[in-house]
């Protein structure tokens, strides 16, 4: 099997504390797989100082380079503690946070600038699947970030396809689905950014079927929620990928 990228979305889980003791069990795992994990802003600076074969990235960016922003982190900061990457464009940040295409484009500049690399989360919700307007929806994401960015700049993105009805509902999007919607990114990019993305798959991915989702061609790794909040559902999931 080919090298993966697996992720851990703590989300807004786990304290200082028990993020340290999560990081050190995940390292005494040997594979030969990209493992990245995503812990609070709070803790990135301990994880990071903790981690030595696992990078580290943070979940959010700020949208400007510095100055008056109350509450906002700059990338700055999270290359200052040495993190590596930054999720832009979550589904819970489009949702719940209100964040749009413009905020993203803004946040992905702002990695590029610091050289951190970016993992661009796209993905359609349910009412939009059943109406059968997952293609659409997702190339419009990718358009409005992606389009403005050049193809050296674009080398430092990975896209992560992450269904909103498949995120922490326990119910994964099905092989043939995933393997449709990462063809059909991949196709999509290839033209209109003369650029050829890995896309990691998000959305309920658990021990019990990460060998199966594993075993899709075109997916080139899986972004984990729930599960990467867990030592042994984590490594189980890094075992699934060979
Ligand atoms: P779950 O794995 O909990 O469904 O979350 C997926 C996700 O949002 C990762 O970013």
């Amino acid at each position: 099997m080919s090298r993966k990228i697996i992720a851990g979305n703590w989300k807004m889980n786990l304290s200082t504390n028990q993020g340290i003791e999560l990081i050190q069990q995940i390292e005494a795992v040997d594979t030969k797989h990209t493992i990245i994990a995503f812990p609070s802003f709070v803790s990135l600076s301990s994880i990071a100082k903790e981690a030595q074969k696992i990078s580290v990235g943070a979940q959010n960016c700020g949208a400007f380079q510095n100055g008056a922003y109350t509450g906002e982190v700059s990338t700055q900061m999270i290359k200052d503690v040495k993190a590596e990457y930054v999720l832009v464009g979550h589904s819970e940040r489009r949702v719940i946070l209100k964040e749009n295409n413009t905020d993203f484009k803004a946040k992905i500049q702002r990695c590029l600038e610091q050289n951190l690399k970016v993992i661009f989360c796209i993905g359609e919700n349910l009412e939009q699947r059943q109406a059968g307007n997952e293609q659409s929806i997702v190339s419009e994401q990718l358009s409005q970030v992606l389009s403005s960015f050049n193809t050296s700049e674009l080398s430092n993105i990975t896209i992560a396809y992450e269904p909103v009805w498949a995120i922490g509902t326990g119910k994964n999007a099905n092989n043939d689905q995933i393997e449709s919607m990462h063809r059909f990114i991949k196709q999509f990019c290839k033209e209109s950014f003369k650029t050829q993305f890995k896309v990691l798959y998000g959305g309920s991915c658990k021990p019990t079927n990460a060998q199966e989702i594993f075993s899709c061609k075109s997916v080139d790794g899986v972004l984990v929620g729930g599960a990467s909040l867990k030592a042994d559902a984590f490594i189980s999931i890094i075992q699934a990928a060979g």
